[in-house]
């Protein structure tokens, strides 16, 4: 199976022989047996937990628009020993979400941990935000959750079992000039966590929310300077790396974590405690 890499970018993984459900290190893998999917998992943050999951056992649909990234990401958990699919979806196509559904069925049946991660960050002045703008930020950081959700955790009531891991932000919980729509998005999500908590809980489904701050990407290296400086601030003193934002995604998808319902949980070094 795959081995925890602390390697940037997390591309590289690491196969070796395991049997039955045990990792390399020796220590069993926590996702073993279990189906993940993973929304926006061609990119960044995405891409980490899908290999973080993979590591663990999981057998994982890898979604997103760009073909050719999901495939390397396929590729790369292949490789590394792992198992994955991809299917190419436009979250905010009402039809691709039902064709996803139908396809990560067909792949590896029952979706037992769904990971809500995609997202766009429109940001800048309110006045300057256009309808299609704000319709796509809808649309996809907010529909496309729920309508995954709608389809998923009721088979996972059903089952008894499941577990649904919401990626919002810390601009949901504190008001920031140019932030509103993202914001307002990501408040949305984090509602609809604590809402669904109540919904599928009692049926054995968990539903948690992670929420990242400044995350070391690809994305954030031209602008790493202020990254630094504003990290330099926080408890943690530092930024994040993706596979930390991962790590967590784990937790909530591992059996510790079963006694966690609703849980807001903040990867952010510290930013919302101060
Ligand atoms: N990076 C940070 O510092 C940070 C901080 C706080 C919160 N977050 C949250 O973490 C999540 C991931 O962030 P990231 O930085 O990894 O983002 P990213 O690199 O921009 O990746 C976004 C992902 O979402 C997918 N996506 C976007 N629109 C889509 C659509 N219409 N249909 C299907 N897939 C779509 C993209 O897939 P394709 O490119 O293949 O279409 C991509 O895989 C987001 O929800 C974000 O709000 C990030």
């Amino acid at each position: 199976m795959i081995e925890r890499c602390h390697m940037w970018p997390c591309r590289i993984v690491i196969a070796c022989s395991n049997e039955h459900d045990i990792g390399k290190s020796g220590e069993p893998m926590r996702l073993s047996t279990k189906t993940a999917q993973v929304t926006g998992a061609t990119s960044r943050i995405g891409e980490a937990i899908a290999y973080a999951f993979a590591r663990e056992g999981a057998q994982m649909v890898i979604t997103g628009r760009n073909v050719n990234r999901g495939q390397t990401v396929v590729d790369t958990i292949r490789d590394a020993g792992g198992s994955a699919h991809f299917v190419s979806a436009d979250l905010t196509s009402q039809q691709d979400i039902n064709a996803l559904v139908a396809q990560a069925d067909t792949a590896v049946g029952l979706v037992y941990i769904l990971a809500n991660n995609a997202g766009i960050f429109p940001m800048g002045p309110t006045a300057d935000i256009d309808a299609a703008t704000f319709d796509a930020a809808i649309a996809t950081n907010v529909k496309a959750p729920f309508f995954l959700t709608a389809a998923l955790a009721p088979k996972m009531a059903r089952r008894g079992s499941g577990k649904i891991i919401n990626v919002t932000t810390v601009v949901a919980h504190k008001g920031v000039a140019g932030t509103a729509l993202y914001g307002a998005t990501k408040a949305a999500l984090t509602l609809l966590t604590k809402s669904w908590a109540d919904e599928f809980g009692p049926s054995g489904a968990n539903v948690n929310a992670l929420v990242p701050h400044l995350v070391r990407t690809p994305g954030t290296e031209a602008s790493l300077e202020s990254l630094e400086q504003i990290a330099g601030r926080l408890p943690a003193r530092r930024y994040a790396m993706p596979d930390e934002v991962a790590e967590a995604a784990v937790y909530l998808a591992s059996q510790e974590a079963r006694y966690l319902h609703g849980v807001i949980l903040p990867v952010d070094g510290g930013y919302l405690a101060t």
